[in-house]
């Protein structure tokens, strides 16, 4: 996608939420932190002599999340600087946002990306990916294996997202949230209905019962919001680690 101009703007559209990210009413934009480069075919504009990236909430979860969340929205970005552990990375689309916002060019910020995917196809992608962006550890697992991988993972990450779509997801992400998850971390589960087995019980009788699952856990839920405006079915799960739990 080729570069344009902000139209004399100074920055992108909606308002600060840090240094790398702006939240508008509509659209979500990162600072790109590979100049130069789209990663999925994204709008890139300048604003002010920098680069910045549109982040597409039809490609990606968490900035569904963003655009669709009640209730601290802010909350669903990790820091700058953050480890933080993505379960079910995909292609890097929404990695590519994360990198932005959490290492900035050359890993500037030092922060610390491990994304798992079982898929190696998935692994080619996220390994090209990590060549150009520094701080992205692309690691090639099974979510629910943690012994595979945990060697990544050496210490608690602040901030954990899951999104493997398949069944016994709530299961593999209180696991995960358990063994790697600081107290005080935030927490985020995308959940889809028809990945689960009981949706004879209907959708919202699930996700009451996931979340019912989840506050049992230690977990607190901060919101389930709703994302089915951009991803049919899907929830995603706001948490936050309880202080002591
Ligand atoms: C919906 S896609 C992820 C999209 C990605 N989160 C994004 O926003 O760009 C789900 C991913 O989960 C992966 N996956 C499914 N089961 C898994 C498992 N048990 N462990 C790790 N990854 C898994 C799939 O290979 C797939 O890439």
């Amino acid at each position: 996608m080729a570069k344009r101009s902000g139209k004399g703007r100074r920055n992108p559209p909606g308002r600060k939420v840090n240094e790398n990210l702006r939240l508008g009413s509509r659209e979500v934009w990162t600072r790109n932190a590979d100049s130069g480069k789209s990663v999925y075919g994204e709008t890139r504009r300048d604003f002010s002599g920098e680069e910045w990236r549109r982040w597409s909430a039809n490609r990606s979860k968490i900035c569904a999340g963003l655009l669709c969340a009640r209730e601290n929205p802010d909350g669903l970005i990790p820091n700058s600087g953050d480890d933080i552990l993505y379960l079910g990375a995909g292609h890097g689309t929404t990695i590519s946002h994360l990198h932005d916002v959490i290492c900035g060019p050359e890993n500037i910020h030092s922060g610390r990306i491990v994304g798992v995917d079982i898929a190696p196809r998935c692994l080619r992608d996220l390994t090209f990916l990590a060549k150009s962006r520094k701080g992205i550890i692309p690691v090639l697992g099974d979510a629910r294996k943690y012994a595979e991988w945990q060697i990544y993972v050496p210490n608690k990450v602040n901030w954990i997202f899951q999104d493997v779509a398949q069944s016994a997801q709530v299961d593999i992400f209180l696991g995960a949230c358990q063994k790697f998850l600081n107290h005080g971390g935030t927490a985020l589960l995308s959940l889809k209905a028809a990945s689960e087995r009981w949706t004879k019980e209907g959708e919202k009788a699930l996700f009451d019962s996931v979340g019912e699952k989840i506050a049992n856990s230690g977990l607190e839920i901060v919101e389930a919001v709703d994302i089915s405006r951009y991803e049919e079915n899907h929830v995603l799960f706001h948490c936050v680690k309880k202080a002591h739990s």
